[in-house]
């Protein structure tokens, strides 16, 4: 279980918040709620079962600073810290800048992050809890994030897919792609030899049990997932498109179009998720806090 965490500012009155589910197959936005306050344990509470039920909740209207983000993503658990360093927000390494902007020839932020879809961090030992991504500047036009939940597309894979990968493992790798990318002419910082030792390639289970709510679902994405264990490597490439194709149905996704002021939290160990991007010239700067996750089973 995640060490979501009671606080001491259970004598915070409570706020007068509404939690309002989308029709899509998840996510449900929070109305009222404002997170520069510490919330009382009781709040926190239906926040959290929230997340739970939806897998993503939108928390509208949210004037905070980077360390009230921090603060409340810690009440969830251990924040982790992006191997990419050089878009840590100053004095709050938390905080991860995801942006296409560019300045004095240097990009601020991660300007692709998302373009494929995935789970965050699952090339981690301890892949992502969830992760908080708060809006600061949104282009007019473009710039949405997709969710898909997986425990939809495991609960209506075909049955022959179903018993392909019973009890299989998968090895994913933060730097599989990346060399992909680099090769396409994406714009990546080079890893240093500290930064590679930190993402060495990780197993997790093809199927994963969630810790809290105990639904099955599927734990593969066409970002960081390089191929499944003791199968022939042609089986393996064929079985992960297969999913991939399935994993992303339409009728799996919540479609977030961002408001000013958004801060949006979805569930990585329920959920894929994929930035569609903008176009060039438009700017888009978002801050991320990534919640630790346990070792998925
Ligand atoms: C991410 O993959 O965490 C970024 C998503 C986005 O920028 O919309």
């Amino acid at each position: 279980m995640p060490a979501v965490s009671l606080s001491s500012a259970n004598h915070q009155p409570a706020q007068n918040f509404a939690v309002r589910p989308f029709s899509a197959a998840v996510g449900a936005e929070i109305i009222g709620l404002d997170l520069s306050q510490p919330l009382n344990d009781a709040d926190f509470a239906r926040v959290h079962q929230a997340h739970l039920d939806y897998n993503v909740v939108v928390f509208r209207d949210q004037r905070i600073t980077p360390q009230q983000q921090i603060d409340f993503s810690c009440r969830f658990g251990v924040l982790q810290i992006h191997v990419l360093k050089q878009f840590l927000l100053a004095n709050h390494p938390e905080v991860f800048i995801i942006s296409n902007i560019v300045e004095n020839g240097q990009p601020i932020g991660l300007g692709d992050a998302g373009k494929f879809w995935h789970s965050d961090l699952s090339y981690k030992e301890f892949p992502s809890l969830g992760s908080m991504l708060l809006a600061q500047e949104l282009p007019e036009e473009g710039g949405d994030t997709l969710f898909a939940s997986q425990q939809l597309a495991y609960e209506t894979l075909p049955v022959e897919l179903r018993q392909a990968i019973e009890g299989k493992r998968a090895a994913h790798s933060y730097t599989a792609r990346y060399a992909d990318e680099v090769f396409k002419g994406i714009r990546r910082p080079t890893l240093t030899e500290a930064q590679l030792a930190e993402v060495k390639a990780v197993v997790h289970p093809v199927v994963r049990t969630h810790p809290e709510t105990g639904r099955k679902g599927l734990f593969v994405n066409e970002n960081f997932t390089t191929h499944i264990l003791d199968i022939p490597e042609d089986e393996s490439r064929q079985i992960l498109a297969e999913l991939y194709s399935h994993s992303a149905k339409p009728e799996f996704i919540y479609r977030h179009q961002w408001q000013p002021n958004d801060m949006v939290f979805w569930d990585n160990r329920a959920l894929i998720h994929l930035a569609t991007g903008c176009p060039s010239h438009l700017r888009r700067r978002m801050h991320r806090t990534t919640i630790q996750g346990d070792v998925p089973f």
